[in-house]
C-alpha cells in the first residue's frame, strides 16, 4: 500500500522555532515512529520547504513533497495526490507517533470488503477536546473542527484520528471541490468526506492515535512511548520505570538491574547481569557483561569490558576502553585512553590520551598532564606499573614495565622497566621551630598593644 505523512505544519501551538515532527522521543524524531509503522509501505511525506533537505536526509526510502504554504491538511495532502499511483492510500498525520500498523491494517480490511471510498480511524476520548469530532447527522458523515464546533458538537467524544483510508481517485476527484470557508482559513482534509456516502468509520484504541500539538500533548506521548521501550525488556528489572529513559535503539541482556534515573542514550548496548545504578548517565557505549556502573556515573562513547566496576561519580570521555575487571573509581575522569585488564585508578583522577597496560595501580590524585596549550600528548604507561598519589604525568611521556612511582612525583622522562622514579625536594625538619616563632610573633603583638 501506498502512504502519505503530512509534515508540512507550521507547528504554530509548539511556540518553536522547530517543528514538531523533529522532537525526539527516546532518541528518535516522531515522525520517526510514524515512518516506522509504514515500514514496507511506499511512503510519501509532505513536507514545508524549510524541513525538505532534513526529511530526505533522515529518510532516503521515502519520497518527499513539498507542500510551498501552509493552507491545511487538505491542500498538504494535494501536494502528494500526483504521485499516488496505487488504488487506494492511507494518511497519517505526522505528529501521533503512537500509531499501530495493526490499526492501519483492520481498516484497509473493512475498505477493502466493502469498496469504500474513504475509512476514517477515530477514537473515543474522555477528553476531546482540539480534536475533529465525527458528527452522525441522517446516515451522513462529518467531521467537525473544534474551533468550528457549537456547544453541543463540542461534547462529542467520538474524533478523528487524523488517519484515512481512501480510494485515490475519489480523494483525487474530491480535493478539488474543498474551500476555505472555516474559522481557521484553511483547507481542511477532513472536508472531503461530505463528497461520499461510502464512507465508514473504525474504532481503535484512544492511546494509539493522541496527537502532539503542545509540549504537553508531547510530555504526554513521550510517557506512553517511554513505558512501551521499556517493556520489551521482559528479562531485565527495572526499580523505578518512571524515572527511567531508555532510548528506542538501547539493547540490555537478561538480568540487568536498572535503578531510579538512570539515561540509556542513543545506541547503548548493556551486556548480561550489570547493575547500572542510580543517576547514572550511559551514551552511545558498549558494556559487557557482569558490570558495575555505580551512582551518578558518565559515560559517553566509551566501551567497558565485563566485570569491570566505575563510579560512583565517574566521568568516561568518548573513546575510553576499560578493559576487564578494571576499576575506575569516584571522581575519575577518563578520556580518549585504554586501560587494560585488571588496572585501577579508584579516587580523584584523569587520565586524558593515555594507554595503561594489565594491573597497573593509579593512585589518588595522579593527574595526565596531556595538554601544552596546542596539542594533546600521549602517555603510555606498561604493565604493573605502580604508580603513587598526587603523580603528574607529563606527557608525551612512558613508563615500561614494572616501575614504581613514588608519591608526589612529576614525571617527566623515559622511564625504563623495573625503576623507582622519585622527583621529590629532599624533606627538612626543625624541631621546635613553631613552638619559638609563636612566642617570637606574640611578644611582637604585646609590644604594639
Ligand atoms: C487534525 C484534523 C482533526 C483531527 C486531528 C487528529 C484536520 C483539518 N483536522 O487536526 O480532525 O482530530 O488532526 O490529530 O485535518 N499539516 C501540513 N500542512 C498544513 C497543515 C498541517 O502538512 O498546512 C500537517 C501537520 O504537520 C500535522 C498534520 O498535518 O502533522 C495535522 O495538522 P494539525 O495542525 O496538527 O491538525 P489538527 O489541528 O491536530
Ligand atoms: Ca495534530
Amino acid at each position: 500500500m501506498e502512504a502519505v505523512i503530512l509534515a508540512a505544519g507550521k507547528s504554530t501551538r509548539m511556540k518553536s522555532d522547530t517543528s514538531k515532527i523533529f522532537y525526539k522521543i527516546a532518541g528518535k524524531e516522531v515522525i520517526f515512529y510514524i515512518v516506522n509503522a509504514l515500514d514496507g509501505y511506499k511512503t510519501h511525506i509532505v513536507t514545508n520547504k524549510k524541513n525538505h533537505e532534513t526529511i530526505k536526509k533522515i529518510f532516503p526510502n521515502c519520497q518527499a513533497h513539498i507542500q510551498e504554504l501552509q493552507k491545511g491538511t487538505g491542500d498538504a495532502l494535494k501536494s502528494a495526490l500526483p504521485f499516488i499511483n496505487e488504488k487506494s492510500f492511507v494518511v497519517v498525520n505526522g505528529d501521533t507517533p503512537l500509531i499501530k500498523r495493526a490499526d492501519i491494517e483492520a481498516a484497509k480490511v473493512l475498505f477493502d470488503s466493502k469498496d469504500l471510498d474513504c475509512v476514517v480511524l477515530t477514537a473515543t476520548l474522555d477528553e476531546p477536546y482540539g480534536y475533529g469530532r465525527i458528527v452522525r447527522k441522517n446516515n451522513k458523515l462529518e467531521i467537525v473542527e473544534e474551533k468550528d464546533a457549537d456547544e453541543e458538537i463540542k461534547k462529542i467524544k467520538e474524533i478523528n484520528s487524523g488517519i484515512y483510508i481512501f480510494k485515490t481517485v475519489f480523494a483525487k476527484k474530491a480535493i478539488l471541490n474543498i474551500i476555505n470557508s472555516n474559522k481557521s482559513g484553511e483547507y481542511y482534509l477532513t472536508d472531503i468526506i461530505k463528497y461520499t456516502d461510502k464512507i465508514e468509520t473504525i474504532e481503535v484504541d484512544k492511546e494509539n492515535i493522541l496527537g502532539i500539538n503542545t509540549r504537553k500533548d508531547l510530555t504526554k506521548v513521550r510517557k506512553i512511548l517511554q513505558q512501551k521501550i521499556i517493556d520489551r525488556f521482559e528479562n531485565v528489572t527495572f526499580i523505578d520505570p518512571d524515572t527511567t529513559y531508555i532510548n528506542y535503539d538501547v539493547e540490555i541482556g537478561k538480568d540487568c538491574i536498572i535503578f531510579p534515573n538512570v539515561s540509556l542514550r542513543d545506541k547503548t548496548k548493556i551486556g548480561k547481569n550489570c547493575i547500572i545504578d542510580t543517576g547514572s548517565v550511559i551514551e552511545n557505549s558498549i558494556i559487557k557483561d557482569n558490570v558495575h556502573i555505580k551512582p551518578y556515573s558518565v559515560i559517553e562513547e566509551s566501551c567497558i569490558d565485563s566485570n569491570a566496576q566505575i563510579g560512583p561519580f565517574a566521568h568516561l570521555r568518548p573513546f575510553s576502553e576499560i578493559g576487564q575487571e578494571v576499576k575506575i573509581g569516584n571522581f575519575v575522569e577518563v578520556k580518549k585512553s585504554v586501560l587494560k585488564k585488571g588496572t585501577k585508578a579508584s579516587h580523584l583522577t584523569y587520565i586524558g590520551d593515555a594507554e595503561l597496560g594489565e594491573d597497573v595501580n593509579v593512585g589518588c590524585g595522579t593527574i595526565t598532564c596531556n595538554y601544552d596549550g596546542y596539542k594533546k600528548n600521549k602517555t603510555i604507561i606498561g604493565d604493573r606499573v605502580f604508580i603513587g598519589s598526587d603523580v603528574q604525568l607529563v606527557a608525551p611521556v612512558e613508563i615500561e614495565h614494572d616501575s614504581l612511582i613514588a608519591a608526589g612525583t612529576t614525571v617527566t622522562q623515559h622511564v625504563e622497566p623495573y625503576s623507582l622514579v622519585l622527583s621529590r625536594v629532599p624533606q627538612v625538619n626543625k624541631p621546635g621551630w613553631v613552638k619559638r616563632y609563636r612566642e617570637k610573633m606574640e611578644a611582637l603583638s604585646k609590644k604594639e598593644k
